[in-house]
């Protein structure tokens, strides 16, 4: 039987938005903070939404591997496979500060079908599936159209662990100076999905891994906007890095981000 990837995407709504139910309760208890590096927070809403994630992916899809945040590795052969953040923006979850989302997206093989983003706190329901577009709550979304870096409102991240091996607060500081401002949310897939909805005109970060991207690629492809890695390269899932844009504005990203690497300061390290 072939399954449509609308079925897909209905599954993975109604599972993120289970999910965001679940850190909207968790978020009114108290916190239980661990630590799995020095920075690299994990809290119980972590797990438990990856529990209620995988185990209605299991339901629905028994063939399917799953490559989720918090562990759960199943099946790394199967055709189709889901990336799961059950909780991305874990330090913003922990100190109250209400900037996080549930992540889900499908791939077949090595392409990308569908991803999608729920912030539980707005209720902000970002999905888009391979050829058909991305939506917000159901309205179609698209990139922006700021054609110039110097007018554009960037966003970026920094990562949890080996943060003195990371040479993003170079970018950060050229990037800073050369646009409206840079964001720093501490959501990477709320922030790609904000590219798609052309909120923010470009995002960069080093270091992110599947679960992070996945979804939010999608996303901005199917809102008109252009992936690549920094170098300009096509971006891998899990690659070094990850530049999204509007399109636009990526030459301009591209070149500034050349000029900083040429400098060599602090070479990224894995
Ligand atoms: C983190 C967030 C953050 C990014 C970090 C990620 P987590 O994911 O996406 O914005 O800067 O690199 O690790 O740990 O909150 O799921
Ligand atoms: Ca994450
Ligand atoms: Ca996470």
């Amino acid at each position: 039987m072939t399954i449509s990837l609308h079925t897909y995407q209905q599954a993975a709504i109604e599972i993120a938005v289970a999910a965001g139910k679940t850190l909207r309760e968790e978020l009114a208890r108290p916190t239980e903070i661990s630590y799995k590096g020095d920075f690299d927070l994990v809290t119980q809403a972590d797990r438990r939404s990856e529990k209620l994630i995988v185990e209605s992916l299991q339901k629905y899809f028994p063939d399917h591997a799953v490559a989720a945040e918090e562990g759960t590795i199943k099946d790394s052969e199967a055709e189709f496979r889901w990336h799961v953040d059950p909780l991305d923006g874990t330090t913003n979850f922990a100190h109250g500060y209400p900037c996080f989302c549930v992540s889900l997206a499908l791939a077949r093989k090595n392409e990308l079908l569908l991803g999608v983003v729920y912030n539980p706190i707005y209720e902000e329901l970002y999905t888009a599936a391979r050829g058909e577009g991305a939506t917000l709550n159901g309205k179609k979304i698209s990139c922006s159209k700021i054609s110039t870096l110097k007018n554009s409102l960037l966003c970026t991240g920094f990562p949890n662990h080996k943060r003195d091996a990371n040479p993003n607060i170079h970018y950060y500081w050229d990037f800073t100076l050369k646009s409206h401002g840079v964001r720093r949310d501490g959501s990477a897939a709320l922030d790609l999905a904000c590219v798609a909805a052309g909120r923010f005109d470009g995002f960069w970060e080093f270091g992110l891994k599947p679960w992070d991207t996945a979804a939010g690629i999608v996303l901005v492809e199917e809102a008109g906007g252009t992936i690549s890695d920094l170098d300009g390269n096509p971006y891998t899932l899990g690659g070094k890095s990850i530049l999204a844009s509007n399109g636009l504005i990526h030459p301009e990203m591209l070149e500034t981000a050349a000029e900083i690497a040429a400098r060599g300061n602090a070479p990224f390290v894995k």
